[in-house]
């Protein structure tokens, strides 16, 4: 007994973001104190396959796997199976042999978007009993789902742009209602988004009906179900980190200035154009607004742990719109989730340190409740 705790790190993944969970993984293994933890990289490759990794790089930023036999991988090519073992036995079969993975007392899931950050990861944890870093089943499906997400904020009477929702299937017996009903409902400007994504892939503006119907089509090819919403033009782009269980806390704000139109998936990761303001230059009424917002929309959706809530403020009325909430944003030291941490007081390494005792705490939290009912119980 070492004492360390045994944290399993998941990284790489299925999604469109998988290169992202690549470059978060790496600042944050970087970070851990091996005083402190014992780390199992678990890496999952474009295909799906769980690899037990010598180094980061051992996924590469190609989705493929280095260092691995060939014999190792999954022949009959399905999606590898698990054998979860309750409390702390997470071996996917295909890995099982390859090494004695240590029970894990904790997972870090670095992992971005669908397959990581959507809840179905979480499941799995779930019901392996292991406990982990950030949000829950429901919070993290709802979170990635924009349509799901942007009822139950409205549900919540939190402000949001102007939205439709449009599936596949609209789309394809006819799609002059919903062309009709954009330029109705919403107007040019519009932002065409697929409901389960992030990174902005598959995000496109539309300023008339021939960019529309292109924007349709595109975001399409990522989801069946296509987010149409009014452009909030002449607003700032905010953001506020959110830490905590039961009782959050915001952090300070960061503005975000893309050096495009928008915040597209080149100015988010390719370019050094977009600059980030921190602390963001609002006045303090608006400041404590948005950070009382930010709390609202976490609780609201259930969050544990971690969230970075990003929000629309108007140049001139200061009105507060919420865009969206990510449950797993990126985690690089530069990028705005830990940054904001720093400038509030935070530093890198001991909000990693504060995120593993939140999921451990969350994890113990749950340990009383009453799984089943006797049957003797009086009715
Ligand atoms: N309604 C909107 N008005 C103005 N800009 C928007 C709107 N929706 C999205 N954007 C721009 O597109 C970017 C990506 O959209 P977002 O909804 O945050 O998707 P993702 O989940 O991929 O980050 C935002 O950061 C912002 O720059
Ligand atoms: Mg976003």
């Amino acid at each position: 007994m070492t004492g360390k705790l045994n944290l399993g790190m998941l990284f790489g993944g299925r999604s469109c973001e998988h290169e992202v969970s690549i470059t978060s993984a790496r600042s944050i293994l970087a970070a851990l104190d091996p005083e402190k933890y014992s780390v199992s990289l678990i890496g999952i490759d474009k295909q799906g396959y769980w690899h037990m990794a010598d180094s980061i790089d051992a996924v590469t930023h190609h989705g493929s796997v280095t260092g691995v036999p060939e014999r190792d991988m999954n022949e009959s090519g399905d999606i590898v199976t698990m054998r979860l073992h309750h409390q702390g036995n997470l071996v996917p079969a295909d890995i099982a042999h390859l090494t004695d993975i240590p029970t894990l007392d904790v997972v870090f899931p670095v992992l971005h978007g669908t397959f990581g950050e959507d809840g179905t990861l979480q499941g799995i944890l779930e019901t392996a009993g292991i406990p982990y870093v950030g949000c829950g089943v429901a919070a993290s499906a709802l979170a990635m789902d924009k349509a799901l997400a942007k009822m139950v904020f409205k549900a919540a009477g939190i402000p949001q742009a102007p939205w439709l929702v449009t599936t596949h299937h609209e789309w394809i017996v006819d799609r002059s209602p919903t062309l009709h009903r954009v330029e109705h409902e919403l107007g040019y400007p519009v932002f065409v988004k697929p409901a389960n994504l992030g990174s902005s892939v598959g995000v496109t503006k539309a300023h008339d009906r021939q960019e529309l119907v292109r924007a349709l089509e595109h975001a399409r090819e990522f989801d069946n179900k296509v987010i149409v919403e009014q452009s909030m033009e002449n607003h700032r782009e905010i953001e506020c980190s959110v830490l905590g269980n039961q009782a959050p806390e915001a952090s300070i704000l960061g503005e975000i200035r893309p050096g495009a139109e928008f915040y597209n998936y080149q100015t988010k990761y390719l370019d050094d154009k977009t600059e980030l303001t921190v602390p963001a230059p609002l006045d303090p009424d608006t400041t404590r607004s948005v950070r009382e917002m930010a709390i609202r929309a976490f609780l609201t959706i259930d969050g544990k742990g971690l969230a970075r809530a990003d929000f629309f403020v108007h140049r001139d009325t200061n009105e507060i719109i919420l865009n969206e909430v990510n449950t797993m944003p990126g985690f690089t030291p530069i990028s705005m989730y830990p940054r904001l941490w720093a400038a509030s007081g935070l530093p890198y390494r001991k909000l990693i340190d504060r995120l593993v005792g939140l999921a451990l705490e969350h994890h113990r939290s749950k340990q009383h409740l009453k799984r089943s009912v006797r049957h003797d119980a009086p009715r």
